[in-house]
Order: C-alpha cells, then structure tokens, then sequence
C-alpha cells in the first residue's frame, strides 16, 4: 500500500546484487572448501538457490548476513520446483555436469519478460563434450568423460550463456577461449570470486574470456558487488517522488545511463566516488528516446524504473528495450495510475504521455520484478493510495522494498507477511 505525493529524504544503502549472488552460490558446487559470501541480501531467489545446493546434497545456511555453503554436491538432480520457479537455476548445471558428470534439471522459470530460451547456454555445454537430452521439461545432461575446454562464440551477448561457460570452463580439461561473451560487472565478480577460489580466468569485462580449465578450487571469503539495479531503483524513486535522496555503497559509473536519463530530465545528480545523489524538487522533462543493451549502455531491467520516474515529464519519452521482448508488462499499471502511455513495436517500445499530467492511486499488480518495482515507484508520485499485488515478484530482487523506502519517509506498507512468489 503506497500513499503517494510525499517527498523522499536521507540515505539508502545499497545492498549486494542479487544477480551476482545467484551465479555465486552456483559457483560454490565447484570448490571444494567452505565458501562465505559476505552481506547476502535476503532475497527469495537467495533463498530458492540455497534450497537448490541444499537439494544436491551441500550445507547451505544463513550465519548473520552471510552465506556458508560447505560439502560437496553428492546428487546430480536439482529439485523441480525451484528449478522451474528460477531462470537462475540453469546456472547450477555447469557445475554440476562439471563436478559429477550428470546434471538433471528442469527448463528454468522466471519473469514473465520474453521468451528466455536456454539454447545457447546448453549449446556451450554441448560443444564441451556435454550431451543434451530433453524429456518434456526435464534437461538430463551427462559427460562421463568430463568436460573439455573449447572455443566458444556466443551467438548474442547473454549474460547467462557467459556465466555457464565460465563455471563449465573452470570444471573442464584444458582451456576454453569465449568469444562474444556479455560484459556486464557481475560476469567480473564472478570471475573474481573463481579466480579468489584459484582458478584462471582472463578478459572477463570484455567480448572475449579465457579460462584455463582443471585447476583444483578451493573456497573463500567473498563480497559481492553491490546491486546497480537497486541503485538504479532508489534513484528512480527520488525522481519519482521528488525529494533529495542519497544512494550510498555504489559507484554511480555501473548505473551511469540511470543516472544521466534522470540528469537530462531535470534532476540534480551529484557523483561521489561510491555514493550518487540525486535531487529533484521542479517538473521532469521528457529526455527523448532512451534504448536499452548490454553493459555499458542502459540495462534492460531498468528500463521499467526509468518510466516509471518520468511519467509526469513534460515532453516525449520513448524507452525500446532490445534485450526482451515483453519488458513493459507494467505499462496496464501505469496506465490504471492515469498515464496515457502506450506500447510499440510489438511491445518492446513503451511511450510515456509527456503531458506533465499527474497520477492518481490505483489497485495494480506486479507481473514480474522489475516491473512490480516500477508500479512502486510510480505509486510514489500518484496521488492517493495504491495497492499492488503481487508483491512475491519484487521479493525477489529487493530485501524489503518497502522498508528501504519507507525509512527514506514514503508512505509505504506491506498488508500481507512475504511470502513466495504469486
Ligand atoms: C540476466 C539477469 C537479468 C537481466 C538479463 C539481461 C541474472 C540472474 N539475471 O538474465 O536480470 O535482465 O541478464 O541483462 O543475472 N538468450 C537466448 N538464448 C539463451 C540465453 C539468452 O536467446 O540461451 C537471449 C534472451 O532471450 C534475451 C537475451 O539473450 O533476449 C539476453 O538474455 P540473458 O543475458 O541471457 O539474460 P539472463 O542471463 O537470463
């Protein structure tokens, strides 16, 4: 329940990403020490991976704010539920093929956001000696011999397809070149944390990654990086909201197209070396056309957020998201707010009003994560109360949303307990 229309004041931590924890957690099935991920958020697809190591035969647990993952995995079959329920599961294949020389699995779920293949993901697999058989939605995937290093082009830069290969590289004989791999941080983060573990993995960062296969991991101590998409978020929402709001523990450099959008739409930004913060107190303006890719241009997931600040602009607005072709699920929520917004391009271009109109309250409901938070974020500005649904789509990127947001003095409150996604 959001009462919109109060200015955001203060400073909001960021926490670690959830999309650098996932992969992480899939990597601890490599070493074989104890592994210790500092300042874990608690988010539910956390808690969805833990319960995946637990299924495999690992100790997964909570110690404070860390994770503790210890064992080693002893089964090959990741539990269906929390495979179907997570795109993330399909991580755990890598190392698990790797580790035991079968993995079975069911095709990953996730956000309603596109269609979301594995293709290229298990093509790498396959190109590495692995063989790939599909029973309805069940994946076995076995290689007796072990994987072996191979060169590798990624037919797009998938984030995913880049972390599988790195994991199934470290588990491999012999070395393994990638090229057309993703660029995004948490692909670096990974790569620090296997080359902390003892493993040699060159160039992540950039199109091409080398990993030098067969080395021994052990476990380590590890911070993940912090959350861009949650920076991206707190920022949004001060835009949103207006108000004068700090985001603290991220470099503004890994969400500067966030950054800049706002900038160009009137906000103050001042930059500090790990702290943004962003002031806006008059009327936005339209920035024009916003395109999402890959890192370093705009991420796709904040896309939805971007819009949802600059609703009340003045002036044209388009956001294409290139990456997925139904990212703005939550435009019939904008819409029910009062924003005469409309989608093209097959939906994969959302058009704001650019009438500087304001929003009013409405009962919404989240579709999917990023999408969920921007109906927050919009929910903000409107006048009167909103409420939206479906809250178990924002629990799983976001340690309570609403908390955060509330300790920067938004009018926010959860009726229901969390609980698993709806
Ligand atoms: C990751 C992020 C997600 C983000 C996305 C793009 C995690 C846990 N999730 O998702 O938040 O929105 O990157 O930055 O890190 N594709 C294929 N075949 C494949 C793999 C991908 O066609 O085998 C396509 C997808 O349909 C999509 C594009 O490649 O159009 C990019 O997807 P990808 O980068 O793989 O996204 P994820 O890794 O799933």
């Amino acid at each position: 329940m959001v009462r919109g229309g109060r200015p955001l004041y203060g400073t909001a931590q960021v926490p670690a990403a959830k999309n650098s924890v996932l992969p992480l957690l899939a990597a601890s099935l490599l070493c074989g020490g104890p592994v210790r991920l500092r300042g874990v958020p608690r988010l539910s697809d956390v808690e969805g991976c833990m319960a995946l190591l637990r299924g495999v035969g690992c100790a997964a647990a909570w110690d404070g704010g860390d994770v503790v993952v210890a064992g080693r995995a002893a089964c090959c079959r990741l539990p269906a539920a929390e495979t179907a329920r997570m795109r993330a599961s399909v991580l755990f294949a890598a190392p698990l093929l790797g580790r035991l020389g079968r993995a079975e699995t069911a095709l990953p779920g996730g956000c309603n956001i596109g269609a979301r293949p594995v293709d290229w993901h298990l093509g790498a697999l396959e190109r590495m000696g692995a063989r790939v058989e599909q029973a309805g939605d069940r994946l076995i995937l076995t290689a007796p011999a072990g994987l072996r290093g191979a060169c590798i082009r990624l037919q797009g830069p998938s984030v995913g397809a880049t972390e599988t290969v790195l994991l199934a590289g470290c588990a491999a004989h012999g070395p393994t070149r990638l090229q057309g791999a993703a660029r995004e941080p948490e692909i670096v983060d990974l790569a620090r944390f296997l080359n902390a573990c003892g493993g040699c993995v060159r160039g992540a960062g950039s199109a091409e990654i080398v990993i030098e296969g067969g080395r021994p991991l052990h476990g380590a101590a590890f911070a993940p990086m912090p959350d861009r998409i949650c920076a991206s978020t707190l920022a949004c929402a001060a835009a949103s909201a207006r108000g004068w709001v700090t985001v603290a523990g991220c470099a503004p450099g890994l969400y500067a197209p966030v950054l800049d959008a706002l900038e160009a739409a009137g906000c103050q930004v001042l930059r500090g070396t790990d702290s943004a913060t962003v002031g806006c107190a008059g009327r936005l303006r339209g920035v024009g056309r916003l395109v999402t890719g890959g890192y370093p241009g705009l991420a796709t997931d904040a896309a939805p957020l971007v819009a949802a600040a600059l609703l009340t602009a003045a002036g044209q607005t388009v956001v294409e998201d290139r990456v997925f072709e139904a990212r703005f699920g939550c435009a019939a929520g904008f819409a029910a707010m009062g924003a005469r917004v409309r989608t093209g391009a097959a939906g994969r271009e959302l058009w704001l009003p650019g009438d500087g109109r304001p929003l009013h309250g409405a009962a919404v409901a989240a579709g999917d994560l990023r999408g969920g938070a921007a109906l927050v974020v919009a929910a903000l500005a409107a006048r009167g109360q909103s409420r939206i649904a479906g809250c178990g789509y924002i629990d799983r990127g976001y340690p309570a949303l609403e908390a955060m947001l509330a300790r920067l003095g938004a009018r926010i409150r959860r009726e229901m307990p969390p609980g698993p996604a709806d």
